[in-house]
């Protein structure tokens, strides 16, 4: 997530006490702004033992002892029973959910809520345009060419066996925590602009995913694609300072 939406959550919290902390889909960017908070305590959730060791690794010695980077899974019902926390961030965890829990997205903000003392955050990305409504506003080139990267990527993900992420737009998410307990305050939409960084990232998971094929001619052929394809997304993002296309959502809601 850019900094952008930090900043937001950030002006929305205002002047309160961050207090005891829940990174509830944990990564290092949201961890990283969360150990930079001033916090009572916090604790940060990830579906994967991986990236928990990744991350502990990462911070290292910047961890205080009542800090702690667990593995656990929402669809448990007893993960983390009985834990309260004033701040909740789910920062891009209802799209990744399809990887880790399937068809729990209807019930994330409902499980999340016991652990809310307080406030929680929701941070998640609109699901693209693409371009089957007409005037949907894909129509650019910098539109284009993030939906191609976009549709590249859940392609290799696909053929290397594995599951996409599935995002959920933001009047879904307000519908959501409306019937799970929650009160929503505040909900704002952010512009995007994609950089560098995006374009090798997701490219880099194709190159990840493509070294799973079983077909060895097609893997070659994708890899020719994802070169060209980075070529081209790379002119046209220094060419038009970066690739303006979708929105990221932050919503704010307090428990009730
Ligand atoms: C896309 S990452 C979040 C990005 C992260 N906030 C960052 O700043 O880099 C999604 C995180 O949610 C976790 N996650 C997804 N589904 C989960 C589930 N059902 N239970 C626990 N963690 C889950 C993933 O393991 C991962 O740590």
């Amino acid at each position: 997530m850019g900094d952008t939406l930090f900043d937001t959550i950030r002006r929305m919290h205002g002047e309160q006490p961050w207090g005891r902390v829940l990174d509830a889909g944990t990564g290092a960017h949201s961890l990283r702004w969360i150990n930079g908070l001033d916090t009572q305590a916090w604790t940060a959730v990830t579906g994967d033992p991986a990236r928990e060791k990744k991350l502990a690794r990462e911070l290292g010695g910047a961890v205080r002892a009542r800090d702690e980077i667990v593995t656990g899974n929402w669809a448990d019902e007893a993960f983390l029973n009985g834990e309260v926390f004033d701040t909740v961030l789910a920062d891009y965890l209802l799209g990744a959910l399809e990887g880790f829990a399937p068809y729990h997205q209807d019930r994330l903000f409902a499980r999340l809520r016991p652990h809310v003392g307080k406030r929680l955050y929701v941070v998640g990305l609109q699901p693209y345009p693409d371009g089957i409504v007409p005037g949907d506003g894909h129509d650019t080139e910098a539109g284009r060419l993030v939906l191609e990267i976009a549709r590249l990527r859940d392609a290799c993900i696909l053929l290397a066996g594995h599951r996409c992420y599935r995002e959920y737009p933001h009047d879904w998410v307000v519908r959501s925590l409306q019937s799970s307990g929650y009160a929503v305050r505040e909900a704002v939409g952010v512009q995007i602009v994609y950089r560098k960084r995006f374009i090798d990232g997701q490219l880099d998971v194709c190159r990840r995913k493509i070294a799973l094929f079983r077909d060895e001619a097609l893997a070659t052929a994708m890899t020719a694609h994802v070169d060209e394809l980075r070529t081209r997304a790379l002119d046209a993002c220094a060419r038009l300072d970066g690739l303006r296309f979708a929105s990221d959502y932050v919503i704010a809601a307090d428990a009730v």
